[in-house]
């Protein structure tokens, strides 16, 4: 029979080194996410100027790495099931190496996009693939910081291409610029050959040989029974899987809460800031570009440095409440951001260059908020709040949202900065912050120290279906 919820067993597992390696190596594909959604920018410069590109085709080449992505985190949710979450990275991996090689040696735009799609595709299989094996490996109670440990990798990927790109700024190098991607490529690729796949997942396709040898080998004990009863018990409760379930009563809701924050997350303007920062920071009064770029990489850091402290405080304070002081946090600095344009825009004749530092710091504060919540966090929830059977389709379909609204968020940032004025458009990410707290307060329920499992049964309960240990499935109701 089951026992009180505290010592539900996989609640009881401990943190073993060896958890803590393979969550830190599959973390690298974080550092690719982060590296080449970075690099481009300081790289399309010297493309532009040794091809002679257009301002059309310098898009074109920044951007198709977010059409590859879309289209890998859509193929990625039938890999993730089919082939597994390990060997999905495994095989990904590859396909960045092959794009970085192609990139890298490229003749022309032709070869260069066919390399830019290819390293696309892997990060958007990757994207969600890493924090989805992570999250299947990691003891409930601390969940939370190891599979936001790829989070924190996306944020030193940005940080490393700001500084590569610095590196290769004086001699042009772009080719060099991607080449260094293949580093933390060739580490990730080693590193996955010699971890093994998800329990979950190997139980889930019937190997519960393998399962068991793996669980025991991560808790670093033999008693694997409880825990092995309870995935078996949480995949007998799940329909068949099919990609239709994702919209029956008990998943609807998560997906909602997935596509939702998929969605807010990049409408609240975070990658305008990443992309377009030394813009910024120049029209908003810091004349030089060393100033600039100096500012830029203060974001980076920043960006880092809260990303570090949201692992900290995930398992201790809870989703909920970081999330919600991080949208909070982020809108205030947005509004603020924009009042700065407006003001400026007044005292521009009259030389208002001082409000070049009201920008840096509401940006800073931005990113700061963004980093301890909305960042780490939405990739954090699609990983918890699907059934075990749903879960790679269910992250793969929020996965191809978050691209999706990166892509048309990118593209759109000049245009609706030419309408709205800059001003306007920083008020208008502001409003989609209020709008972002309102889901997340209605809809997002907390999942910190619960396993995957109890998440599963706080769904269904909430669906009305009756519960199957409804009074253990101690998660409490968004209100
Ligand atoms: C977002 C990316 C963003 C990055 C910045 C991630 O959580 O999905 O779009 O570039 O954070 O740190």
């Amino acid at each position: 029979m089951e026992k009180e919820n505290v010592s539900r067993p996989g609640k009881q597992s401990k943190l073993t080194a060896y958890v803590l390696v393979a969550a830190a190596i599959a973390a690298i594909g974080g550092i690719l996410f982060g590296f080449d959604t970075g690099v481009i920018s300081g790289a399309i410069l010297f493309i532009a100027k040794q091809w002679n590109l257009t301002h059309k085709q310098a898009e074109l080449a920044t951007s198709s790495v977010l059409v590859g992505a879309v289209l890998g985190a859509l193929a990625g949710g039938v890999l993730g099931d089919r082939l597994g979450r390990r060997l999905s990275i495994l095989y990904a991996t590859v396909l960045f190496l092959a794009g970085t090689l192609i990139v890298s040696i490229a003749d022309g735009m032709t070869s260069f996009l066919i390399g830019r799609v290819l390293i696309g595709a892997a990060i958007g299989v990757a994207s969600f693939m890493v924090p989805l094996y992570i999250s299947e490996l990691a003891p409930a109670q601390i969940r939370g910081s190891m599979v936001s440990l790829n989070q924190f990798a996306v944020t030193v990927g940005i940080l490393v291409s700001y500084g590569v790109n610095y590196y290769y700024a004086s001699t042009q190098n772009w080719r060099a610029m991607f080449a260094v991607g293949a580093v933390p490529g060739l580490i990730l690729l080693f590193g996955m050959i010699a971890l093994p796949d998800s329990p979950r997942w190997l139980f889930s396709v019937g190997l519960r040989e393998a399962a068991e040898k793996v669980l025991r080998k991560i808790r670093g004990t033999p008693e694997v029974t409880e825990e092995l009863a309870e995935i078996d018990e949480a995949i007998r409760s799940e329909s068949g899987g099919k990609v239709s379930d994702l919209l029956a009563p008990p998943v609807r809701l998560a997906l909602i809460i997935g596509v939702g924050l998929a969605i807010l997350q990049q409408v609240t303007g975070v990658n305008t800031v990443i992309y377009y920062a030394p813009a910024i920071f120049k029209g908003a009064g810091l004349q030089s570009d060393t100033a600039a770029i100096a500012a830029t990489s203060g974001i980076g850091v920043v960006n880092v440095v809260f990303t570090g402290v949201s692992l900290w405080l995930i398992d201790r304070v809870g989703r909920r409440p970081l999330l919600l002081w991080s949208v909070a946090g982020m809108t205030v600095a947005l509004m603020v951001l924009g009042l700065g344009f407006a003001l400026r825009g007044e005292a521009a004749e009259a030389g208002g260059g001082g409000l070049g530092l009201i920008t840096a710091v509401s940006l800073m504060v931005y990113i700061a908020f963004f980093a301890i919540g909305l960042g780490p966090i939405f990739w954090l929830l699609i990983a918890e709040i699907y059934p075990l059977k749903l879960r790679a389709a269910g992250m793969s379909v929020a996965t191809v949202a978050n691209w999706g609204a990166n892509f048309l968020v990118a593209y759109t940032f000049l245009t609706m900065a030419a309408v709205l004025g800059k001003a306007g458009i920083f008020w208008f990410y502001g409003l989609m912050g209020i709008l972002t707290w309102f889901f997340v307060k209605r809809l997002v329920p907390e999942t910190k120290g619960k396993t995957l499992e109890e998440v599963e049964e706080y769904f269904i309960a909430r669906a009305g279906r009756p519960p199957k240990r409804q009074e253990q499935s101690g998660l409490r109701r968004a209100s």
